[in-house]
């Protein structure tokens, strides 16, 4: 399978609600309607100075996307989404790993990228250690679902000196008697 990755222009807003919209997204907060993607577009929330957003492009069909966030912030982090069909083989993880090298590389003074998953987000969770990923946080009870549930919030993130080195660090958890 030939996997590239192409960002997303303002042309391609269609295509944008068409994916977000074309089906469901469990572990999103809500429904994205049409017009809402429409405005966030036209708004160039999909790529400003703290956003940048990319079609992962498998055999050149549109099988996900990957949106950075926080760019200006110091610590970004990102939101992807495999479609339904795709999953399973691999995508997700490509697509980490890309965005691992995208960011390090485009923006030198960042050190670490974070990333949070909902607890039962199983193949995300997958997918960051995958990715070099290390588990920092986990936060009960943070994650209100649509449906009225509340689930725990996981948190990953890589550093930059272990994305250099091929190491991974873990954090210390036995810091208190
Ligand atoms: C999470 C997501 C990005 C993963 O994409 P993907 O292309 O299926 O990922 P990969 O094929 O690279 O890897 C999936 C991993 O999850 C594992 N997995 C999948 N379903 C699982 C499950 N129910 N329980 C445990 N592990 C599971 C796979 O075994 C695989 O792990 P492995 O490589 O160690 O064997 C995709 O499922 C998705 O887009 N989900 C909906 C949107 C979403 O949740 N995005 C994350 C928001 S933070």
């Amino acid at each position: 399978m030939h996997i590239e990755f192409s960002r997303f222009s303002p042309d391609q807003t269609e295509a944008l609600v068409d994916f977000l919209t074309g089906e469901e997204w469990p572990f999103h907060a809500g429904v994205q309607e049409a017009s809402a993607i429409r405005k966030r577009a036209a708004d160039g929330l999909y790529d400003d100075a703290e956003s940048r957003t990319f079609w992962l492009l498998a055999d050149g069909e549109r099988a996900g996307l990957v949106r950075l966030q926080d760019l200006e912030d110091g610590t970004p982090m990102f939101d992807l989404r495999i479609r339904q069909a795709w999953r399973g083989r691999g995508l997700g993880s490509a697509a980490v790993k890309w965005l691992t090298t995208y960011l390090f590389t485009e923006f030198p003074e960042i050190r670490r990228i974070e990333g949070n998953t909902r607890h039962d987000n199983l193949a995300m969770r997958a997918v960051f250690r995958n990715c070099g990923y290390v588990k920092e946080s986990h936060y009960r009870e943070a994650w209100p679902a649509p449906d009225g549930t509340v689930h725990d919030s996981t948190g990953y993130a890589i550093l930059r000196r272990d994305w250099e080195s091929g190491t991974v660090t873990l954090p210390d958890w036995h810091d208190e008697r």
